[in-house]
């Protein structure tokens, strides 16, 4: 801005050198090493036969590895599991960035009001054109896997809104639904002109990303130390492909979240108020734990009807009795799974309350991380075993 001339913004971002060099950084770089082309072209060259018979991911990283079924399975059956993890996982990260093309937006737009905001709406800009190739490769190839595996969906939806739902398998009914929506619609209307809340967006976009971050990297290690890159499976490649441009997406949350609230004036208590309940609302999304798929906070009896059908299917060949005694086992009795699930759980909780810890201006039960801590395997499995006593009953 023009120092001259009176503007009206007492603060502007060119006086804070760091926190500039780093977002001219992060944009020069992931300009530069933009992977979404690849990942388009990895996408149209994808043949479900030429990758059938093998894992597409580390083998931990499979649904419902190390249940009873888990063990259980046949080879041929493991790595259909293997595939799955795939489909199902990236299904939860398409409406995770249905949500983030649009967050994105309205961002750019309330950060624009203000003098010297450029560079921060144009990273933006690219990261939402990136989402798009992402969406796409992610759809694309999990959509074509369902139909010649099931000749139906299972894990994949058609393409919608982000005011429909963001956990793709939530703990929800249409009154909370409604009440969702209304919300996300007076933030983004809030948010559009307001630099603090847009910028805080990515404070929350960074929270609900941490435990992405961890897992996306075991994701994409599955191509890094493949010994034959030309020849991997090609989802592997979009694995590796993501997380090179999700990794500056996570640096953006982090210095725009973070550092941008220096270059503006202090919150006022209305705007407090929001982005504690923004971050209040990320910690109800990630209370629960799932065995069906590790890193991802799913509400288990939200997907009984699902692996019901994956049970059923001729994959697995079960009868009505052993899909449901199957359930049971998974689901309502304690096993590695429910375990391991849980100790991620936690891993995250630990994450996300570091990731809180320097913001001054957010409540105690959000700096605790409270509401997300809350859970545990006792509470889980009574949650369970009522569930499945309902859907047993269906
Ligand atoms: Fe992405
Ligand atoms: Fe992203």
């Amino acid at each position: 801005m023009h120092p001259q001339l009176a503007q009206r913004d007492s603060k502007s971002l060119l006086d804070d050198h760091s926190t500039y060099r780093k977002l001219e950084l992060n944009k020069k770089r992931n300009y530069e090493q933009d992977h979404s082309a690849m990942m388009d072209e990895a996408t149209s060259l994808f043949v479900y036969e030429h990758c059938k018979d093998e894992y597409w991911n580390p083998e931990e990283f499979s649904i419902l590895y190390g249940t009873p079924l888990w063990h259980e399975a046949s080879t041929s059956q493991k790595i259909l599991l293997n595939q799955l993890y795939w489909v199902a996982y990236y299904a939860q990260i398409i409406s995770a960035e249905i949500a983030t093309i649009y967050l994105n937006q309205v961002s750019a737009a309330g950060l624009y009001t203000h003098e010297d905001f450029r560079i921060v709406c144009d990273s933006l800009d690219l990261e939402t054109k990136q989402e798009r190739a992402h969406i796409n490769a992610f759809k694309t190839i999990g959509e074509d896997v369902e139909w010649r595996l099931f000749g139906e969906r299972l894990f994949t939806y058609p393409m919608r809104s982000l005011f429909e739902q963001t956990m793709v398998f939530a703990d929800t009914n249409p009154a909370k639904d409604f009440w969702r929506m209304l919300q996300i619609k007076a933030f983004t209307l809030l948010s559009s002109s307001n630099a603090f809340l847009a910028s805080q967006y990515l404070l929350v976009r960074g929270l609900r990303t941490l435990n992405g971050k961890l897992i996306q990297h075991k994701l994409s290690n599955y191509y890094t130390i493949h010994p034959d890159k030309e020849n991997a499976p090609i989802p592997s490649k979009i694995s590796y492909y993501h997380f090179m441009d999700e990794s500056f997406h996570f640096n953006t949350s982090k210095i725009i979240g973070h550092e941008i609230p220096r270059s503006l004036d202090p919150p006022t208590a209305f705007e407090k108020l929001i982005i504690n309940k923004g971050i209040a609302g990320c910690q109800r999304d990630h209370f629960n734990f799932s065995a069906t798929i590790k890193g991802i906070f799913w509400y288990e009896p939200s997907l009984f009807a699902v692996l019901y059908k994956l049970f059923r299917s001729p994959h697995f060949g079960m009868s009505d009795a052993e899909a449901k005694v199957m359930l049971d086992r998974c689901f309502c009795q304690e096993n590695e799974a429910i375990h391991q699930s849980f100790e991620l759980h936690q891993t995250a909780h630990a994450s996300y309350k570091a990731y809180v810890d320097s913001i001054t201006y957010i409540d105690s039960q959000n700096r605790n991380m409270e509401i997300m801590g809350n859970n545990s395997i006792q509470k889980y499995l009574k949650h369970n075993a009522n569930s499945l006593r309902a859907f047993k009953g269906s």
